[in-house]
């Protein structure tokens, strides 16, 4: 059993000082204590107590090429003496700008943002700017940033929810100005009809209509066949802006993220995450004649940080990896990625664990469930605890993965992390069989 004496004193500490003794409510789901790192490298970080895991949360999604990737380093550092922030333009901005709108199919144009959740908060601008209406469908148990308006109905629990077909808004947490989620229409997700009903009933109020095009934070869910270009078809006929959250999908399900992947490309996508590899970098991409309004309406959108030198340094760095022998790195991902899926469900299987593997080999989640499930309501019925245990017994093996045991994959987990992880995975699933 390791020991986490170290983390557990830092943390008590900490919290004499830091509200809560974190910086993100996220962090404190951790066993026993939210753990403190010392250092990451590659697909390990290193906690203060000299213990070693082989990270799945990898920082919750940028790390896809693992921790302290060199080249991308490499890269910002060159930079830290040529100044952060010029409030005015750089040339790797331009640079960055013109690979990005000639990679991804749907970003004629280009805008940055330091978060996910503000560059969300800014394709909601656009979207109400561009259509002149107000309300924003949102789907349940989606999650898009923790500021009020999106906080909203991401895991809400089943008697509070409602109807299925007409579902409630659920606030997620206390604090929420009143009136916030007054232009929120909340949806169910992964059935047309859900869509199209809730369009219907706001006929000519909807100015867009936001999703996670796969659905990670609740559950790591692929969208039903022909779902996304029948969602694309509604938002057309009732005049709303379809915006894609690939915040977290975005050079995870390859280079084009889910859009390329799927086929299906939205008016507006938010990216975050992946795209600068761990530095803070967001942006919002869309269609020239929806994001030019920022400039032709006037639509304010800023940021002191935006487009900083070091993170468009880290952006074109990694984009460098990435797109190498086009998108290679993908492949390997897919295929080592893969083999730790279905070692995973072979594992819970012989250990007579119920386990649903969802997702895609760069990003699922070890569901323990009866069956797969299609949307938040049906995710929402897997065991919890045994998530709970399921974490602390991987973390107790040198595995780590979160409380729901989601799973990101990284182009740093090499076969011998693998072996290492499905050799832990074997005793975690005894243990909690
Ligand atoms: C799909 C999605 N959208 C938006 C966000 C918010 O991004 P950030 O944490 O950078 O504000 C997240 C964060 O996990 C996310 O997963």
């Amino acid at each position: 059993m390791p020991s986490y004496d170290r983390s557990i004193a830092l943390y008590e500490e900490t919290r004499q000082h830091l509200a809560g003794g974190v910086s993100s409510n996220v962090r404190y789901a951790s066993t026993p204590v939210p753990l403190f790192f010392a250092r990451g490298e590659g697909c390990r970080l290193y906690d203060e107590d000299g213990n070693v895991h082989i990270d799945y949360i990898l920082g919750n999604g940028p790390a896809i090429l693992g921790h302290a990737p060199p080249t991308v380093c490499q890269a910002v550092a060159e930079t830290l003496m040529l100044g952060q922030l010029y409030a005015g333009q750089h040339v790797r901005e331009l640079e960055l700008s013109k690979r990005l709108t000639s990679l991804i199919p749907g970003a004629d144009l280009v805008r940055y943002a330091s978060s996910g959740t503000e560059a969300v908060q800014m394709a909601f601008r656009i979207a109400r700017a561009f259509t002149g209406r107000t309300k924003i469908i949102k789907f349940e148990g989606h999650y898009h940033g923790w500021v009020d308006n999106v906080y909203v109905s991401v895991r809400p629990s089943g008697n509070e929810a409602g109807p299925a077909e007409a579902p409630v808004a659920v606030a997620d947490t206390p604090g929420v100005a009143p009136g916030a989620l007054d232009d929120m229409v909340i949806c169910g997700w992964n059935d047309l009809e859900y869509l199209r009903a809730a369009l219907e009933a706001h006929r000519g109020e909807i100015a867009g209509v936001i999703m996670e095009p796969m659905m990670v934070n609740g559950g790591c869910i692929l969208p039903a066949p022909g779902y996304l270009e029948g969602a694309k078809a509604l938002c057309a006929e009732h005049g709303a802006v379809l915006i894609f959250d690939e915040v977290i999908t975005g050079f995870r399900l390859g280079l084009t993220g889910a859009q390329g992947r799927f086929g299906v490309v939205p008016d507006m996508t938010v990216f975050a995450k992946a795209v600068a590899a761990g530095f803070p970098m967001a942006m919002v991409a869309g269609k020239r004649e929806v994001m030019e309004i920022l400039q032709t309406k006037g639509v304010m959108h800023g940021g002191t940080y935006n487009g900083n030198v070091q993170s468009m340094a880290a952006a074109l760095a990694a984009l460098d990896v990435l797109t190498a022998d086009g998108g290679a790195i993908y492949k390997g991902m897919e295929a080592r990625g893969t083999r730790l899926m279905q070692g995973l469900a072979e594992r819970a299987a012989k250990h007579g664990v119920p386990v649903h593997v969802t997702g895609v080999p760069t990003m699922f989640q070890t569901m323990f469930i009866g069956a797969q499930p299609a949307n938040w309501r049906e995710s929402s019925l897997m065991d919890r605890e045994k998530a709970l245990a399921m974490h602390a017994a991987l973390q107790e093996r040198g595995v780590r993965v979160n409380q729901r045991c989601s799973w990101f994959f990284s182009a740093a987990h090499d076969d011998q992390a693998i072996e290492e992880t499905l050799a832990a995975a074997d005793g975690a699933f005894k243990a909690i069989s």
